[in-house]
């Protein structure tokens, strides 16, 4: 590949540390006229514009941007390509809209032109959005995943998904076996896993719809190879934390479920927790596991509200999730903005620099990707966004009344949405204009 290198000028911003742990102020970078600078694909070098470019060769190609904020690639900790179909479905709570709405939509991924199309549409929504990186549950159909990572791969986008196994109490047309699911799952481990910036998951729905026998395999598979990632539900919904109790009645809880089968660890995303119990926080955190905090959807189907301080207490790692579609939207941007009322409803607060975190380098460390994806450091991939400060005459004429960066970066995330994402950069390449 020929040397590439080329420079982008505007305001930059990017989360370096969680503001729980180091305080607000040195949890983030800001540089008012930054420049960020890109080599084959890498972030070689972020500053002061006027500094940075009197280290640079003259002719450096410069785009240069005029009100607008350059930050990271978001991340998106959780979401279902296959229900991208159905977002937005009316009337149900979590078990009976999974009856009534997803299983059915999911169905139709048995075929691959179905499944080809949706994951067309998908990717592009994620880049309109500005998600550079999402762990992604395909349906039980392994095809939904090879055509997800198709798409990924023609983009080179850094992607994680894996192929939903459950084997029990879903309609027959959508469950597989036990045996099954691992044949499949390690097929497509296989093919993908580890190949350019695509990766893995071991998806289980949730401890519902999967056998003990289903649960062990899932847990070997994870043993059998290197840094394959987990991902399931936990604790979502009341009723679903009554039915794992009736259906596991010998395990001492949702979480010790998935802890007796070992898909407990540092690779281990678990969606939502609106329902874990302090000892639950403490041994996810113990193990390294994640949780996706999926503000929209659990708004959505009533499920409740997340304590992020508990698990801020517990060190444990956060990201943020869409859950698209039990989440409402593909913007992160408004999931933080219904973040930020999570919090108010229990009578905290979500700094708009906590957001950023949870929004980009707390949801790399979730997926253990922080030396790669989620900052603008040096070294790490070139996935970033340009937002617009002139989205909508709205934004436009709010944040000229904004003070700072701290007030400019939480306007951004109340009104922001898809219309704010001017550009999207994954791996250096433009890959979304609006
Ligand atoms: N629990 C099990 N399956 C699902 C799903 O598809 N969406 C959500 N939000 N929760 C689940
Ligand atoms: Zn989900």
């Amino acid at each position: 590949m020929p040397f590439t290198r080329k420079a982008y000028r505007a305001a930059i911003l990017h989360s370096i540390a969680d503001p729980a742990e180091v305080g607000i102020e040195a949890s983030y970078e800001y540089f008012e006229d930054g420049l960020l600078v890109v080599e084959n694909g890498q972030i070689s070098a972020i500053g002061h514009a006027t500094e940075l470019l009197a280290t640079l060769p003259a002719d450096i190609e410069i785009t240069h941007y005029q009100d607008a904020l350059i930050t990271p690639g978001l991340i998106d900790t959780h979401i279902h390509l296959p229900q991208t179909g159905m977002v937005g479905a009316y009337g149900e709570q979590l078990l009976d809209w999974l009856n009534t709405y997803t299983f059915p939509c999911e169905s139709q991924f048995a075929d691959k032109a179905h499944a080809d199309e949706v994951a067309d549409i998908f990717i592009k929504e994620l880049l309109r959005n500005g998600t550079t990186t999402a762990l992604v549950f395909g349906s039980v159909h392994p095809q939904s995943v090879n055509s997800f990572f198709e798409a990924a791969q023609q983009l080179d986008l850094r992607m994680i998904a894996g192929k939903v196994m459950m084997d029990r109490n879903a309609p027959d047309y959508l469950t597989d076996t036990a045996e099954s699911s691992y044949v499949e799952s390690k097929a497509l481990i296989e093919r993908w896993h580890g190949k350019g910036r695509l990766h893995y998951a071991v998806t289980p729905r949730f401890a519902p719809t999967s056998t003990p026998e289903q649960l062990t395999l899932a847990g070997q598979l994870l043993g059998e190879y290197p840094d394959l990632y987990m991902q399931t539900h936990i604790s979502e919904n009341l009723k679903e934390v009554e039915w794992v109790k009736e259906l596991f009645p010998e395990r001492k809880g949702y979480l010790d479920v998935y802890d007796h089968y070992q898909l407990l660890g540092e690779r281990s995303v678990f969606a939502h927790g609106v329902h874990l119990c302090d000892d639950e926080c403490a041994r996810l955190a113990e193990t390294g596991s994640a949780i996706a905090f999926c503000p929209t959807s659990n708004f959505f189907l009533g499920s409740g509200l997340f304590n992020l301080p508990m698990a801020e207490k517990h060190k444990l790692n956060v990201g943020l999730g869409t859950d698209v579609g039990g989440g409402t939207s593909f913007s992160l941007l408004q999931t933080l903005n219904e973040a930020y009322k999570v919090m108010q409803l229990q009578g905290a607060r979500l700094s708009p620099f906590k957001s950023l975190y949870l929004a980009t380098l707390g949801g790399a460390r979730a997926l253990r990707l922080e030396d790669k994806i989620g900052t603008l450091h040096a070294g790490t991939d070139a996935d970033f966004l340009v937002l617009d400060y002139n989205a909508t005459p709205l934004l436009s004429y709010r944040l000229k009344q904004a003070n700072n960066i701290a007030e400019t970066l939480f306007v951004l995330m109340t009104l922001g949405d898809d219309r704010t994402v001017l550009q999207t950069y994954a791996a250096g390449k433009l890959v979304h204009q609006r």
